[in-house]
């Protein structure tokens, strides 16, 4: 397979499912739902912004130590406003789920649900493979955006207002996350041997499905079986982010 024929592979993979994750949303705001099954997309949600955050401020004590020898300045700098911007959305859908329950949830409270579970299984399943393999999971913002996208249009009530600000927010950074990982992804493309482009299309399909499936469980399931046995055969309208320059 040549390159270019690999990197529209794997893009036709994930924007295919990104489609997937924009219907989620819009068909879950499409008409009224129990506050409940709100709740437990942010709860869920929170859980994902959050966990991350241990992790990655290790990563950047790590960096710290290769910093201008190792490690490339720029990269440290993109590290730490990554951090910033997952804390941010914490905060954002925090504050939301706290002015709908009166309560707070401590952080170290929230919890992954069972496809959370396994979308984590399937990223350590790939975790020790050779750089392209591994440059695949830079396409998980890709669903962050699609997700952002749908909910940035949203109304219906304050708190549907206030999330759609939240989600505004969360649709840019995303963005620039998905931009800056989707170079590294291209460019490790064209200096790949062609052996590994297997294997990097067989992450890139049990990522992007399992992204997906995730999130139709965060929200309830508001996608009923036959439909997701659809977007599996690629009826769907895909979602491709837009370019950021
Ligand atoms: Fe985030």
């Amino acid at each position: 397979m040549d390159t270019l024929s690999f990197i529209r592979q794997v893009e036709d993979t994930f924007t295919c499912y990104w489609g997937g994750h924009f219907e989620v949303v819009t068909t879950f705001f499409a008409r009224p739902r129990p506050r409940e099954q709100l709740i437990a997309w942010l709860d869920l949600q929170l859980y994902k912004e959050i966990h991350v955050v241990p992790g990655k401020a290790q990563a950047l004590i790590d960096m710290y130590e290769k910093l201008d020898d190792e490690a490339e300045r720029g990269e440290y700098e993109a590290e730490a406003y990554e951090l910033a911007d997952e804390i941010q959305h914490y905060r954002l859908l925090a504050d939301i789920r706290e002015s709908i329950t009166g309560k707070k949830l401590k952080a170290t409270e929230t919890r992954p649900t069972a496809e959370q579970l396994k979308l984590e299984a399937v990223r350590r399943k790939y975790d020790t493979e050779g750089p392209l393999v591994r440059a695949v999971g830079g396409f998980s913002p890709g669903g962050g955006v699609a997700f952002a996208a749908a909910g940035s249009m949203i109304g219906g009530g304050p708190i549907e207002r206030q999330l759609a600000e939240a989600f505004k927010i969360i649709y840019r950074q995303e963005l620039s996350h998905y931009s800056y990982k989707r170079l590294l992804f291209e460019r490790l493309a064209w200096d790949s041997d062609a052996t590994e482009y297997d294997l990097a299309i067989q992450y890139a399909r049990e990522l992007a499905r399992q992204h997906f499936v995730l999130r139709n469980e965060s929200f309830s399931y508001p996608l009923a079986p036959e439909r997701v046995a659809e977007i599996d055969a690629g009826k769907v309208t895909p979602y491709a982010p837009p370019r950021l320059y």
